[in-house]
């Protein structure tokens, strides 16, 4: 590899003024320009919304999104840290899950190898073909989207941020056209209406990942238990501690419901997951 020699400017002043100076303010009004966005056009992004909150919270004003109050594990405690996976398209997007929950995921596949696996909330796919890369050879991939420009039918109340993953331009254009899709099964509809017949009984994990309201993280709950083979499996969730209405859902079904009392929350991701055994 070749290395450039960078040479150092001579004078440590620019027309009078030290170029620290002028560092600074160049980066101030980045900064002032970035801010403009943020408050504005970014308020669609999930990331920009969270720096906003992050401000807010740094100056005293509670945040909307609840504490998490389910445990929290580390990664290593859930899955060996030898596991060897494979990663599909590593650099991801907004709205694509976070890497480290990515690895976390794939090496829970690795080690469990579920045959049926569901995800609701395809959104480009970056999960999805990661999924059907790390399970077995015959294990099968059913994921669920709600097609652009439905979110305003959506039966249950949505989050205002959701509009934003709806519009994507092609639902699962990650995985189409890969070897991979033979593995993927891909169907169309709202969570909420959405005939989980023909699947019921057929998965031994579920990952749920489609609108992040409250009301549609307890219903898709509720479908992910009757999709579980035998009652047995894997639900795992996304935006944990990202969502309010994640968050206070999640809260809830493990504050106030048995059945949940052995979910947890994977340190350092907004991953949480719980084993039916
Ligand atoms: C955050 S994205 C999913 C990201 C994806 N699972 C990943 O890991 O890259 C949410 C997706 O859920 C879909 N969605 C939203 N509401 C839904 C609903 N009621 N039923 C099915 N899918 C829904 C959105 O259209 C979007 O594609």
């Amino acid at each position: 590899m070749r290395i450039m020699r960078v040479t150092c400017p001579q004078s440590n002043h620019l027309g009078g003024l030290p170029i620290r100076v002028l560092r600074t303010a160049k980066k101030y009004l980045y900064a002032l320009g970035s801010a403009i966005y943020m408050f504005t056009l970014g308020m669609r992004h999930t990331r920009e919304r969270m720096h906003v909150y992050q401000i807010a919270d740094w100056h005293g004003y509670p945040s909307p999104v609840p504490t998490c109050t389910v445990p929290e594990v580390e990664a290593d405690e859930i899955s060996d840290p030898t596991t060897a996976i494979e990663l599909r398209h590593p650099i991801g997007v907004d709205g694509n899950v976070p890497l480290a929950q990515l690895v976390v995921m794939m090496r829970l596949i690795r080690t469990h190898d579920p045959q049926g696996i569901f995800e609701i909330g395809t959104f480009d796919g970056r999960t999805t073909l990661n999924m059907a890369a790390n399970a077995g050879s015959d294990a099968r991939i059913v994921t669920l989207d709600l097609p652009a420009g439905q979110i305003q039918d959506a039966a249950l109340p949505t989050d205002v941020g959701d509009s934003a993953y709806s519009e994507k331009a092609a639902s699962g254009a990650r995985f189409k056209g890969s070897p991979l899709a033979s593995k993927i099964t891909q169907v169309f509809g709202d969570s909420a209406t959405f005939d989980f017949g023909p699947h019921a009984g057929q998965m031994d994990l579920v990952f749920i990942d489609g609108s992040h309201s409250y009301e549609y993280v307890l219903s898709d709950t509720e479908n992910a238990r009757k999709l579980l083979r035998n009652g047995k499996g894997w639900i795992l969730w996304d935006d944990y501690g990202i969502w309010e209405g994640v968050t206070r859902a999640l809260n809830e079904l493990h504050g106030t419901n048995p059945d949940y009392a052995d979910m947890l929350h994977v340190k350092g991701t907004p991953l949480a997951l719980i084993q039916f055994c």
